[in-house]
């Protein structure tokens, strides 16, 4: 008999048991396990690329918890590392690239494949250790939140550059977005062939356009990445999580093509078990801060989350888990969820 894949059956249109459970993020800072391999390795990308490495930390999240699925320790910005754009990451500041300026340091951009080559070989690694029902997620960066990275160089000031490039230098931004389109394409197919099971898309700074801009940045290129990546590969199911997209996650879950929406903590339950849930099977959305408070709010706000969404519901948390989570809390937070019998 096939063994039971929580998370993939549910994705699979099968009818869960229990709902299944990751967190974005799972594997980092809030875990001393990963410190120690992080303070021996020294450098976070040597990290990214060091497939026994990397392949540890994958796995250690799922060992110390049992989560229902393990994310690849990759990051969003090893594309542009790859495309040759210079970047590194400093403790406590997070990642600092050099700035995409002009139209000549676009020119440049030449995507190098053999960079990303480690990060299929972590996929192996983890594939031969990873336990039977648990699934490999996948993932890139959304196609708006890495051209953001790539023209501001950090998050500090909002993304002001990527800004005024959507609004006055569409057609440069438009050239970036293709560039990152093709390497992304390659990148998660990559990912499927080495054994990604399931894929999600960050879009992390979805929240930062409006109206047109957000059909024309998010929901049109997410849409092309997508139907290239079924055009090869079309039963891997894809996540998106267009986050802080607000009044656009409907427009988002209808037409980008995506099997799965991701929603961050904003989004009241009542909006998501209505408008959203007969749109697409959700993904989310503890708030993280309240993961790190614990105690009675916590329970009582996973518990509405499975009461409104669950169990057909991957259960997650509204943005990625902080380094200052205690780890008896997300234990807890553990079997709630997979305790968690639904009424009637
Ligand atoms: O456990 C996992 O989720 C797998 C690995 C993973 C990392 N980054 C490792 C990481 C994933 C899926 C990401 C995605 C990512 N990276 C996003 C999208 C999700 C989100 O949080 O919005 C973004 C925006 C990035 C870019 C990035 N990488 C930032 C802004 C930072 C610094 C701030 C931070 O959150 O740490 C990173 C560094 C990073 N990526 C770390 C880890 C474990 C910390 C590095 C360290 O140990 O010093």
């Amino acid at each position: 008999m096939k063994k039971e894949k929580p998370i993939l059956d549910i994705l699979n249109g099968k009818k869960p048991e229990r709902c299944p459970l990751w967190l974005m993020r799972q594997a980092g800072r809030y875990l001393p396990e990963y410190k120690k391999i992080r303070a021996q390795a020294g450098n976070f990308l040597d990290l990214c690329l060091t497939p026994e490495l990397a392949a540890e930390i994958t796995l250690q999240p799922v060992r110390r918890f049992g989560f229902d699925a393990a994310i690849l320790f990759a990051d969003i910005l090893l594309v542009p590392y790859a495309l040759g754009q210079g970047l590194k990451f400093r403790e406590g500041e997070g990642p600092v690239l050099e700035p995409v300026e002009n139209d000549k340091m676009l020119e440049q951009l030449n995507f190098k494949s053999a960079v990303l080559a480690p990060v299929y070989e972590t996929i192996h690694t983890v594939k031969k250790q990873l336990p039977e029902p648990v699934s490999l997620i996948g993932f890139c960066g959304g196609l708006w939140t890495v051209a953001a990275y790539m023209i501001d160089g950090t998050s500090r000031q909002d993304f002001a550059a990527a800004q005024n490039w959507a609004v006055e230098q569409p057609e440069r931004l438009e050239r970036l977005i293709n560039t990152l389109l093709d390497a992304s394409e390659h990148y998660l197919c990559n990912q499927i062939e080495a054994g990604a099971e399931i894929l999600q898309i960050f879009e992390s700074w979805a929240g930062l356009l409006k109206g047109s801009s957000f059909e024309r940045w998010i929901i049109k290129p997410t849409q092309e990445l997508i139907a290239r990546i079924k055009n090869k590969h079309p039963h891997i199911p894809i996540i998106g999580f267009p986050r802080g997209a607000g009044a656009h996650y409907p427009a988002y879950a209808r037409e980008t093509g995506i099997d799965t929406l991701g929603i961050d903590q904003q989004v009241s339950l009542d909006y998501a078990r209505t408008q959203l849930k007969p749109l697409k099977l959700l993904q989310g959305n503890l708030d993280p801060l309240l993961l790190i408070k614990g105690g009675e709010e916590m329970r009582l706000a996973a518990v509405d989350i499975l009461e409104n969404l669950g169990p057909n519901h991957i259960f997650n948390l509204g943005h990625g888990i902080l380094p200052e989570t205690p780890l008896e809390h997300v234990s807890e937070l553990t079997d709630i969820v997979h305790n968690f019998k639904a009424a009637g």
